[in-house]
């Protein structure tokens, strides 16, 4: 082992998450387009496939099997996650696949999410790129959370509007857990509070607050609002067909701000591309995709925006 495994980056990665209620949003496609334009901006990017037991980011970089895989980290095949990530025939951009059959991120163990958390923190670029697949189980929730910057994908159907904002409500109701695991009585008002027809009668975040401040005292309840702070979700609405789809995630917004506290970005919207759909259809890497067309151009600025 050398000396670089265990040493600290002087400037740890920025770390991307990017998640999502469903699958079919296109976290993968705009995962892997993120990184691209980091990476043409100049910035040395590791993308990483978080959705563990359905990887397809390498496919998307026209790699087929990727030798070395986060699976090798967890059953210390390898010792660091850099040991691991791969180069993807695009100068200053790195893959860390997580293709693997046998592991999923529901199952992933709490000591094992941990590790990999660490060495995220201790991977040697610029930008870390997070796809975190479908669904909203603890794990999934846990990388979301420790990203420095928190994307949520939706596109501008109700159903998938309806998912993200319960991506976000769920996101909002772990982070609370975790700082009040310690606190037994608060942490059964917050998971009592989780279901929408609790017995408190608590409809929002506000009225959470008001039980908090009355049973566990107020410098409980200021403690936890800064900790709801740092939930700063930035929303993108992928695969819009027209200039008010693009707005999708406005209504995320509105309701996040009145009923959890927390006010998201809504980053704008991604064109429906037909040019895209087309190489990912026929296993073309994005790698080809052209620079001018509809979506790649389209997230440039949400890019920068992120930076
Ligand atoms: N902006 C877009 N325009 C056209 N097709 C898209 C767009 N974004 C994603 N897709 C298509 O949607 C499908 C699902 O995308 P993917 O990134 O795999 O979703 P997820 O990772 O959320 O499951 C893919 O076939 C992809 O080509
Ligand atoms: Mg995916």
């Amino acid at each position: 082992m050398t000396e670089n495994h265990t040493k600290q980056p002087a400037v740890p990665p920025k770390i991307w998450a990017v998640g999502g209620g469903k699958g079919g949003v296109g976290k993968s496609v705009l995962s892997t387009i993120f990184a691209l334009w980091l990476v043409r901006m100049g910035k040395r990017t590791i993308i990483v496939d978080v959705d563990l037991g359905g990887a397809n980011i390498h496919t998307l970089l026209g790699i087929k099997n990727p030798p070395r895989t986060i699976n090798d980290f967890i059953t210390k095949k390898y010792p660091s996650l850099e040991d691991i990530c791969i180069s993807t025939g695009v100068e200053n951009l790195r893959l860390l696949s997580g293709a693997s059959e046998i592991l999923s991120l529901a199952n992933l163990q709490f000591a094992q999410k941990v590790k990999i958390i660490q060495g995220l923190r201790q991977l040697d670029a610029e930008f870390v790129i997070l796809d975190l697949g479908a669904g909203t189980s603890y794990n999934v929730l846990d990388f979301f959370l420790i990203a420095d910057r928190q994307i949520v994908m939706l596109t501008p159907q109700p159903i998938s509007i309806q998912n993200s904002y319960a991506f976000v409500r769920n996101a909002v109701y772990r982070k609370l857990s975790r700082i009040t695991s310690q606190k037994p009585g608060l942490l059964a008002i917050i998971k009592s509070a989780m279901d929408p027809k609790n017995e408190l009668n608590v409809r929002t975040i506000n009225e959470l607050f008001r039980v908090i401040r009355r049973d566990g005292g107020p410098d409980t309840a200021d403690f936890l609002k800064k900790e709801l702070a740092t939930i700063q979700p930035a929303l993108v609405t992928n695969m819009a067909r027209s200039h008010k789809d693009k707005n999708a995630g406005h209504i995320i917004q509105l309701v996040s701000e009145k009923y959890l506290m927390i006010k998201p970005k809504d980053l704008g919207g991604v064109i429906y591309d037909n040019h895209l759909n087309s190489l990912v259809s026929g296993m073309t890497p994005l790698t080809q995709m052209d620079p001018s067309s509809e979506a790649f151009a389209g997230m440039h600025d949400i890019t920068i925006r992120l930076i």
